[in-house]
């Protein structure tokens, strides 16, 4: 077994992966693993959706922005926020079930709680990971695909396997820019922390081929317009509140 922290601390997303399958026994590991994450008041409003179907994993791929990886990794799920249970129980209770936008964030972020769990049992398993928030490309396209009904609501993929690549790991911000002491500091502080930062980063684009000046330049190139715009209407629609 590996200490946690090696493994948290040698994090670094796998995008090739070697043709072995994954043993079921492992992954029912991981899922457990996934499942003890905490929860908001125990609701458990997740699910993963394991897809074996190559014609299906296929399909996926246009769908999350032409990902090959997502058909070639030994195992793929979209990791869903899920109230359909939920939604159900007060059904057959003939009770009403109410939704806002803390139901919409309590199953966000239930769902990643046990989602970075998993990943965390997979890699401390020797297996490499990687989060495809590519899934949120074409919803309605993945619903029709994944078959998921009004409640259940995909956020992102995850590919797991054996590491067929030995990628460096990305460095991060330095922890004093965002652990902070009884206060938010000043702007200038803020941004003086970054310069340090784009620094280091400005080295590591140079040395993994990456044609990206800096952190700085990315994150301003990546906010300079708007993403996936048709998700809230599509969220809203299958059965999300914002209210
Ligand atoms: C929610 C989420 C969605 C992501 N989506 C993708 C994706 O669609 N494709 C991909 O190759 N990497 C994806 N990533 C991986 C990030 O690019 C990666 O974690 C980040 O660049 C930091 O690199 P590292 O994980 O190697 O440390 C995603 C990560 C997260 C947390």
């Amino acid at each position: 077994m590996t200490d946690v922290l090696d493994v948290l601390l040698s994090h670094r997303s796998i995008r090739r992966f070697k043709t072995d399958p994954i043993p079921e026994e492992d992954l029912l590991r991981a899922v457990s693993a996934g499942q003890q994450a905490a929860t908001s008041s125990n609701i458990q409003g997740y699910c993963a959706i394991r897809v074996t179907d190559p014609d299906v994993r296929a399909a996926l791929v246009p769908l999350t922005g032409g990902q090959a990886k997502v058909a070639s990794c030994p195992l793929f799920m979209a990791i869903c926020g899920d109230t359909r249970r939920h939604r159900l129980l007060a059904a057959r209770a003939g009770e009403d079930y109410q939704s806002n936008l803390e139901g919409f964030m309590l199953a966000v972020i239930d769902a990643t709680l046990f989602a970075q769990n998993m990943v965390i049992a997979f890699e401390s398993m020797g297996y490499g990971t990687c989060y495809i928030g590519g899934l949120r490309e074409d919803l309605p396209a993945v619903h029709e695909v994944l078959r998921t009904p009004e409640g259940v609501w995909p956020l992102f993929g995850l590919c797991v396997g054996l590491p067929d690549q030995e990628p460096r790991r990305r460095p991060r911000l330095e922890t004093d820019a965002v652990l902070f002491d009884d206060r938010y500091p000043s702007d200038g502080e803020v941004l003086a922390s970054i310069d340090d930062y784009d620094r280091v980063m400005h080295d590591w684009y140079r040395s993994n081929g990456i044609d990206t000046p800096d952190w700085s330049a990315r994150i301003r190139q990546h906010f300079a317009e708007k993403h996936r715009t048709r998700n809230a209407a599509w969220y809203l629609g299958a059965g999300a509140s914002f209210d």
